[in-house]
């Protein structure tokens, strides 16, 4: 089997979990929060669908569940998007990139859970960051009126405004505020995506934008990273628009083996004006990658892990005619989901300095084992920010039965089908920061077990009025607890590890009462526990309506806006 089914076919549902081996620490703590596209069926590509937020409670007895138990919780995000498809859903075509509508793009808000002090955001890569009730779970408000955004990146003006950003902005725990960015067309120096680095005072609802000065791509911004001065943005590499795909047409356009990376001060930034142009200082990595995280301290360089993306491109999925890489028809529950690595993964841990342009690097792991790097787990507080000491990461392993013979096809010259010929375990590895040695490893020799999104959970140091709520008792990675969810047609498990030995394996493994079964998870991320929603200045849906973005919608089509309007303004 390629991938377990239930990834299509299990519901999203609440349900509780008990411990069936092992013994729950009694000093983890918090919820661990995770982001989904709820994969109606709707669209030939599940990723492009409306998003859920499941809660796993780390703490047995809470979120309603009876003592012992652990509560996994699920709500659908229900943005202004959401509630007008739901009213019109006549009005929304399908397409490979996701619905359009003469309402606009929606926001599908599916990829990654953003906790942020007491606030909890989740987010995705063509649309502003949404806040949801971290106790309810209930959709709260979107990030910035549109007109402070600079207007939407394309599309036109419409209710629904389609804004190309960024899956992963970063919080500055100095400046107290959100960096993000925004991508919009352009023609100069060439045809081509221009990036803008969008930071938003949390305080507000406006943001402000500034584009970076002679820069043109071809892809998407997926991850934004930070140190105490710099800003990084990079072409994630991974996802290329096919125009001729859009249009009906077969993919042509493939990944490329390099990307490039921009880095930009902070206080450049805000010093200027709102829209003002700024030069970056430009490099170039490779492979390219999803995902990269920077040392918040940068007294002694710039130093970042780049989880590459090696042949993993995240444009192709798959299609109900496809056979895979051996000519078998894909499975039926495999359609929609995104095709996997065609090649091993390469994690690295470079460090960038400006004055000289140079790149160091200071370490990689790629080795046969190292398939599908999934996702990571390390100390988000800002204290392990500035000082990591361990990176875990979930690699899923090689499924050749989720690479299609269409992508080897579309890849051939750069694909060895020697590596996708046999399914191989999956493993949670533990590297050491600065030298990217691998320190530790636990290998998932079950293939019918698919590990995704894991999270480090800080060892809760009680109630030290010294720290930060996000930091245990000693930051940077190694003191704490990995949680590691497994999907499995028998059954979800969540298994957690001591994070200072993951090889050790689970100290304990958590199962649904009823062995229920959960679909695809994307991100996941750990953050206390919060109950109560933070004051705040807020947007509202009816702020932005203006006469000109309803123009194009017919009566009917108004009377939806309106009610979504009344809706969320009661
Ligand atoms: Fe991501």
């Amino acid at each position: 089997m390629p991938t377990p089914d239930c990834l299509t076919t299990a519901p999203h549902r609440d349900f509780d979990l008990r411990v069936v081996s092992g013994a729950w620490p009694a000093d983890v703590s918090g919820e661990m929060l995770f982001s989904a596209p709820r994969l109606s069926g709707g669209l030939p590509y599940g990723i492009f669908d409306f998003g859920a937020v499941a809660r796993l409670s780390l703490t047995p007895g809470t979120h309603g569940a009876p003592d012992g138990r652990f509560a996994w919780r699920v709500a659908s995000i229900e943005t202004p998007s959401k509630r007008i498809f739901d009213a019109a859903p006549e009005a929304f075509t399908a397409g490979p990139v996701g619905y359009t509508s003469p309402f606009g793009a929606p926001n599908a808000t599916n990829t990654a859970p953003l906790p942020w002090g007491d606030r909890l955001f989740t987010t995705w890569d063509a649309g502003r960051p949404v806040e949801i009730h971290p106790g309810t779970l209930e959709y709260v408000a979107e990030v910035g009126h549109i007109d402070s955004w600079g207007g939407p990146s394309m599309f036109g003006d419409t209710v629904l405004p389609f804004l190309f950003s960024s899956a992963h902005p970063v919080a500055d725990p100095d400046r107290d505020g959100l960096w993000t960015t925004k991508l919009e067309p352009v023609m100069e120096p060439t045809f081509g995506m221009r990036p803008s680095v969008v930071w938003w005072d949390r305080d507000g609802t406006e943001v402000k934008w500034w584009p970076l000065e002679g820069i043109a791509f071809a892809g998407s911004t997926h991850t934004v990273s930070q140190t105490r001065d710099w800003v990084i943005l990079c072409d994630s590499g991974n996802f290329r628009a096919d125009p001729d795909e859009m249009f009906g047409g077969e993919r042509t356009v493939t990944v490329d083996d390099a990307a490039p990376v921009w880095l930009v001060r902070k206080d450049e930034l805000l010093a200027r004006p709102s829209g003002t142009p700024v030069t970056p200082s430009c490099f170039t990595v490779s492979p390219p990658n999803g995902h990269f995280y920077a040392r918040y301290d940068d007294t002694d360089g710039i130093s970042v892990v780049w989880e590459g993306m090696d042949l993993m491109d995240l444009a192709l999925y798959v299609r109900p005619d496809d056979v895979d890489v051996h000519g078998a028809p894909v499975p039926p529950a495999s359609v929609g989901l995104y095709n996997m690595a065609m090649a091993p993964e390469t994690i690295a841990e470079v460090v960038f300095d400006p004055e000289s342009g140079k790149l160091l690097d200071q370490g990689r792991c790629r080795e046969d084992w190292t398939f599908n790097l999934q996702l990571s787990a390390m100390d988000w507080s800002t204290e392990g920010m500035s000082a990591p000491t361990l990176h875990h990461v979930s690699y899923q392993g090689c499924r050749p039965g989720r690479v299609t013979a269409r992508a080897a096809r579309l890849y051939e010259g750069r694909i060895d089908l020697d590596d996708v010929a046999e399914e191989t375990p999956g493993y949670l590895a533990t590297f050491e920061r600065g030298s990217m040695a691998l320190k530790s490893r636990w290998e998932y020799a079950d293939t019918s077990d698919l590990i995704t999104s894991p999270t480090f959970a800080p060892r809760s140091n009680g109630a030290d009025p010294s720290a930060s709520a996000y930091a245990g008792g000693e930051p940077g990675g190694h003191d704490g607890y990995v949680v590691q969810p497994v999907l499995s047609d028998d059954g979800f498990r969540v298994e957690l590890f001591d994070a200072a030995q993951v090889g050790a394996g689970p100290i304990a493994v958590l199962e649904g009462t009823a062995n229920e079964c959960v679909p695809l998870l994307l991100h996941s991320a750990w953050m206390p526990t919060v109950d109560e929603l933070a004051d705040a200045d807020r947007l509202r849906f009816s702020d932005e309506l203006t006469e000109a973005r309803l123009a194009g919608l017919d009566d009917d089509q108004r009377r939806v806006v309106a009610a979504v309007a009344e809706e969320l303004d009661g």
